[in-house]
């Protein structure tokens, strides 16, 4: 597709400001403020997204409350990467049938990744006849004008064609006030990882102008946020859809050039795609985190190869290595799946040994969930989950040591760390992260809150870090 008609145009945005006034003066006729309760699951995609809906209704008069009860308008923004995940949505979207039958009219929405698989849109159309509104994350630019119709028409709305999806620049954003921002670089993935739905629901790769996500950045620092994080499916392939030869690493260096104290996270890197320029660039950066998530997913070359990842265990090693040496202390995490179909104890064995040759200080592990219309789903799967379940508590038992072990070197060290809000130990009221992620609770006043600050660390467990100001 072209880039121009990835771009979504002023008039076509325009436009939907106009739906968003619209409802507005709808509801400036009512005495109260009309109330939205906006529900996300998922990954932090999801979150963003979730907070671009929350712009939007902001600027069409809504106000939030987190008690489906009370509100006017329910959205669920659902994640279907696992079955868990869905189940639990179907789960909430069954108990809204009790809202609204108490508040008859209550608008209720799904959204996210869920509502642009087909299944769901046609379950929640037979079995959830109480559901308004469904549109994918492709139609989430249009969100007032497909609100506008349930309002005006009174009926129900599905917008989940299987559209490629475009880039909407300008839809305001409600941001958790405070210290930590997300901002998108790109949509969409082109990786068809056989297990996995995303690039189903989410399309095909789209990275935002440089010149927009740099404007956006610029502005989150300059609105006092302390930690920004980039966010794509694979940041590494950021720009690959530009006319230029403009890439991620470029955009970092140009990211790191702004003055001031922050620092800058980014999420997900394909290890596929991954370069040394990107370690080069990081390692001489002023303000980009000296931390790399880098999911491998399987230490087994059989595994990772019928998972389309296209990287070798001994690629991904070499990666690593390269890394380390440019930036010593490195703090590194990963995404693991145990259970792929037809994996054997010998190949989860090998991921199990990857862990242990690597050192992650936290992996985010997963036993295989299968996703219909997805190519692993066809493929067969004769092993028991309680086996599976027995490589995976293997796999935890080696993390969770690791982890305590790499916490506990921490010990006796001053980190600088940025505080980013309270805990729930009344010991340790406050929690910060390092730069390498690592959640620090401390002693100390809530008036530190959103700085940065040097702690000396007093103690450790697999979980977190404790320490006091030094
Ligand atoms: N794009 C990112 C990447 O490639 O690292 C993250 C994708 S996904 C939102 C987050 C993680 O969920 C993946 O890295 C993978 O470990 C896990 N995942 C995806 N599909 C899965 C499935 N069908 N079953 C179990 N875990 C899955
Ligand atoms: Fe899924 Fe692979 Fe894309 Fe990540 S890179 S979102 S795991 S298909
Ligand atoms: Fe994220 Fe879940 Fe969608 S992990 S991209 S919200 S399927």
């Amino acid at each position: 597709m072209e880039r121009k008609d990835v771009l979504i145009s002023a008039e076509a945005l325009a436009r939907q400001r106009k739906f968003q006034e619209r409802v507005r003066e709808m509801y400036e006729t009512r005495q109260a403020r009309p109330l939205a309760c906006v529900e996300t699951f998922g990954c932090q995609q999801n979150v963003a997204d979730g907070q671009r809906i929350m712009g939007m209704l902001e600027a069409m008069g809504f106000g939030f409350t987190q008690e489906p009860r009370e509100a006017d308008l329910v959205i669920l923004n659902t994640c279907a990467v696992r079955e868990h995940a869905e189940k639990r949505v179907f789960g909430n979207l069954g108990l809204l049938t009790h809202t609204k039958r108490e508040n008859p009219e209550q608008v209720i929405a799904l959204c996210g990744c869920m509502a642009q698989e087909e299944r769901t849109a046609k379950r929640v159309k037979e079995s959830y006849r109480h559901v308004d509104l469904v549109f994918g994350p492709q139609a989430l630019w249009k969100f007032p004008e497909l609100l506008w119709q349930v309002y005006e028409t009174r009926k129900r709305v599905f917008s989940t064609a299987d559209e490629h999806g475009g880039i909407a620049e300008g839809i305001p954003v409600v941001r958790e006030r405070g210290v930590k921002a997300w901002v998108s670089i790109m949509y969409g993935c082109n990786n068809f990882c056989s297990y996995c739905i995303v690039p189903y629901v989410r399309g095909r790769e789209r990275s935002r102008e440089p010149s927009a996500v740099l404007a956006e950045v610029r502005e989150l620092i300059e609105a006092g946020y302390k930690e920004i994080t980039l966010l794509g499916q694979n940041v590494n392939s950021y720009g690959n859809d530009l006319d230029t030869d403009y890439r991620f690493p470029d955009l970092l260096e140009e990211i790191d050039r702004i003055p001031g104290e922050f620092w800058i996270r980014f999420m997900s890197s394909h290890p596929k795609d991954a370069t040394p320029r990107l370690f080069d660039v990081m390692a001489n950066s002023q303000h980009i985190a000296r931390q790399l998530h880098l999911p491998f997913q399987s230490g087994n070359n059989r595994v990772l190869e019928a998972m389309n990842r296209r990287y070798t265990r001994e690629k991904y090693l070499e990666l690593i290595q390269y890394a380390k040496n440019a930036m010593p202390g490195l703090v590194l995490t990963s995404d693991v799946i145990i259970g792929f179909p037809g994996e054997t104890e010998a190949e989860a064995m090998d991921t199990v040994s990857l862990v242990e040759e690597v050192g992650f200080n936290a992996l985010f592990t997963f036993i295989y969930s299968p996703r219909p219309g997805t190519k692993a789903a066809a493929m067969p799967d004769p092993v028991s989950r309680e086996e599976k379940q027995r490589w995976f508590d293997k796999l935890l038992e080696v993390q969770n040591a690791q982890s305590a072990a790499l916490h506990a070197a921490y010990v006796g060290r001053t980190l600088r760390v940025l505080v980013d809000g309270q805990s729930d130990d009344p010991e340790y009221p406050l929690s910060s992260r390092t730069e390498g992620n690592r959640l620090v609770r401390l002693q100390g006043s809530p008036d530190l809150i959103g700085q940065f600050a040097d702690v000396e660390i007093t103690g450790s467990n697999t979980w977190a870090l404790y320490g006091r100001i030094s």
